[in-house]
């Protein structure tokens, strides 16, 4: 009878042959990983002790200063974050703004697009079947108005080849909106060939790039990117409320989204109710008062990843995701994700009858995972470790041997 899996597993210590094992010192700066196996930041990455001071510097501030902070020090913590950001995708600060939500960044950007000269008579939007809701819904609701759809189906439910896009790509399109990681299958996307693919229509390019930025570098430039949409709460480890929009610098001229407000106004203090003009950067791309709680949040989480650089952290959940990946295998488990590490990321998904009741099962035992219809998933981080590997697995081998 294999021994029963507790959250006590995270205290065994790790071979030092593990990639990039001093990393590990960082485990004390997430005090969750002290009480559970967590192997969920595809949805939540964990809450540091450098976010809780960043909260507790907010309320700090806001009861010192109360609206005069946002004079003397918020807006200087909203432009040091952009620039953070920035420096993570290698853009230029100016190219950056803020949103609450993805899906508000997308409304943003859909909204902007819609009344692009340039766009002319492109009414074409290319996304995959594979693609997270949200970002379809941006141009669902839009067929109203005359906009097309296509859904680029992936054959596997795995993998979508890149050339499959280049069969639908014309000089109708408009945007290829799709995502650099699938959430439902942790499969990594061609996004510099689907870049070269969309501009030689004269279509842009859209990155949802929620389910990688912090885990798999990403160079805006080196790619040719157009837009590219994230946020903090995944592997940015910085919580709710806080996304991103890239927007490449010669479009944003162009860009007149009519979602807009005051925080887009290039003459935002001045309070002319009746005029209204963008700001030249993408804060155009903003509009209202941003969640400055969040923000401070945000900031720490970035700091981390900064700190401890994406390049690593893709090598050392590399190596944790290809250790679940051949545990699946051994065991004959159907595995719904790339075997191969090099076109996945840190999220393994792995076909079970009702995950959720397994979610259940593994969070009564303290360890954290995720499911969605039919999939079990399974997301380490830069701080998961071997041995919280091994105390998964062997949860799992009880829990379905009982089945
Ligand atoms: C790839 C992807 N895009 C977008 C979202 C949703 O973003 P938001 O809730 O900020 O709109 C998620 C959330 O899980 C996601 O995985």
């Amino acid at each position: 009878m294999p021994r029963k899996s507790t959250a006590t597993h995270t205290k065994r210590s790790t071979t030092s042959t593990e990639p990039y094992s001093e990393l590990l010192a960082y485990r004390e700066q997430f005090p969750i990983l002290q009480r559970k196996i967590y192997l969920n930041s595809c949805s939540l990455g964990t809450l540091s002790l450098r976010g809780m001071a960043g909260m507790t510097r907010f309320q700090e501030l806001w009861n010192e200063h109360g609206a005069q902070a946002w004079y003397e020090l918020w807006m200087g913590e909203l432009d040091a974050l952009r620039r953070k950001f920035a420096r993570l995708i290698n853009a230029q600060p100016h190219e950056v703004a803020i949103a609450p939500s993805v899906s508000v960044a997308l409304g943003e950007i859909a909204s902007a697009l819609e009344d692009d000269p340039a766009s002319g008579k492109r009414d074409h939007v290319i996304l995959a079947d594979m693609d997270f809701p949200t970002l379809a819904y941006q141009w669902l609701a839009r067929r109203r108005q005359g906009t097309r759809v296509t859904f680029v189906e992936s054959p596997d439910r795995i993998r979508l080849p890149a050339e499959l896009f280049g069969q639908h790509i014309t000089h109708k399109t408009r945007l290829v909106a799709t995502s650099h990681v699938f959430y439902l299958s942790g499969y990594v996307q061609d996004i510099g060939a689907l870049a070269q693919m969309a501009h030689a229509q004269g279509a842009l390019l859209l990155v949802d790039d929620y389910q990688g930025t912090g885990q798999i570098p990403l160079d805006v430039k080196a790619l040719d990117l157009d837009f590219v949409v994230t946020g903090s709460l995944k592997w940015l480890l910085g919580g709710p409320g806080v996304s991103f929009i890239y927007a490449r610098e010669e479009l944003l001229p162009r860009l007149r989204p009519t979602m807009t407000g005051w925080w887009a106004s290039r003459d935002q203090f001045q309070f002319k109710t009746e005029e209204f003009d963008y700001k030249e950067d993408a804060r155009r791309l903003e509009a209202g008062t941003p969640p400055m709680a969040a923000i401070y949040a945000a900031s720490a989480g970035l700091d981390i990843v900064l700190e401890v650089g994406v390049e690593r952290i893709r090598a050392r959940t590399r190596y944790l995701a290809d250790d679940i990946v051949r545990r699946a295998q051994e065991r004959g488990w159907a595995l719904r994700s790339p075997a191969d590490g090099g076109e996945r990321s840190s999220i393994v998904m792995l076909a079970f009858e009702r995950p959720e009741e397994l979610v259940r099962a593994l969070s009564a035992r303290g360890i954290i995972v995720d499911s969605r219809p039919g999939l079990l998933r399974i997301s380490p981080h830069f701080y998961n470790t071997l041995a919280e590997n091994e105390a998964i697995v062997s949860a799992l081998d009880e829990l379905l041997a009982q089945r």
